[in-house]
């Protein structure tokens, strides 16, 4: 069977200025070294996926800056929004129709669906699903049961033991892990927001965060600490109905 492969990135935090740097790195320039890396890739995934915090000024030429760079690389993307984002914005760059905090689509790779959820709350940093959010995944996952699945979304929904982050983790993230805990065909649940790398296995389903594009935070920290290392991706294979990943550092 035919192998898929999906690219995630995250938290871009674009500026409208291309000069810009956030916490001592050009977020701009990270993001032309991760895209440069994909497109070079052996394989040629089928699509990227950006998973939120795309921009960090939320100008309209930040959010020209994300589009201008991904369509230079010739491969499918989906983005959503992330609690740095402005989805009036977004709409007016790429011409789209979302309503703030319920950017929630699906589409199917192959056998898989895939669903995207909108953890945001704008303008707060945490993350929370609302009861109709939470209903409307519980018929989708119902729906496709019969299909593997990849859930997409920005906030975390596990405890990182970081404090300063933790505050900033999916409120009543219980709810949401029940529901994947009811549905085994869901493979992963893939996050950003946290700027580090997180893997665990909770009952049959990965949970991974992608690390930032632009600058990564050091893990299980009291306070806000900034770690010294280049940006990268999660790269995602889908292999029949098993579904594979790793982190990819860029130089
Ligand atoms: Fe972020
Ligand atoms: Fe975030």
């Amino acid at each position: 069977m035919q192998k898929h492969y999906i690219v995630q990135i995250s938290d871009t935090h674009l500026f409208g200025d291309k000069n810009r740097k956030i916490n001592g790195s050009n977020s701009y320039q990270n993001l032309k070294n991760v895209l440069n890396q994909v497109i070079s890739l052996e394989v040629k995934p089928d699509l990227i996926v950006v998973s939120g915090d795309l921009s960090q000024d939320c100008t309209f030429e930040s959010y020209q800056h994300l589009a201008n760079l991904l369509n230079k690389c010739g491969i499918k993307y989906y983005f959503f929004p992330g609690n740095h984002d402005d989805v009036d914005i977004i709409n007016k760059v790429f011409d789209l129709n979302w309503k703030k905090d319920q950017v929630d689509y699906s589409f199917n790779i192959n056998d898989w669906f895939v669903s995207v959820i909108d953890t945001s709350v704008y303008p707060e940093v945490l993350g929370e699903l609302s009861i109709e959010q939470l209903k409307n995944l519980k018929n989708n996952l119902e729906q496709n049961k019969n299909k593997p699945t990849v859930i997409f979304m920005h906030h975390h929904p596990l405890l990182l033991n970081s404090a300063w982050l933790d505050r900033y983790i999916l409120k009543d993230a219980e709810k949401f892990i029940n529901l994947i805990k009811l549905n085994p065909q869901v493979k992963a649940v893939l996050f950003g927001h946290i700027h580090q790398v997180f893997e665990k296995n909770v009952d049959g389903t990965f949970y991974g965060s992608a690390p930032a594009s632009c600058y990564q935070v050091l893990p299980k920290t009291e306070m806000f600490t900034i770690e010294k290392l280049n940006a990268g991706y999660r790269l995602i294979e889908l292999d029949g109905d098993k579904f594979n990943s790793k982190v990819v550092w860029v130089e």
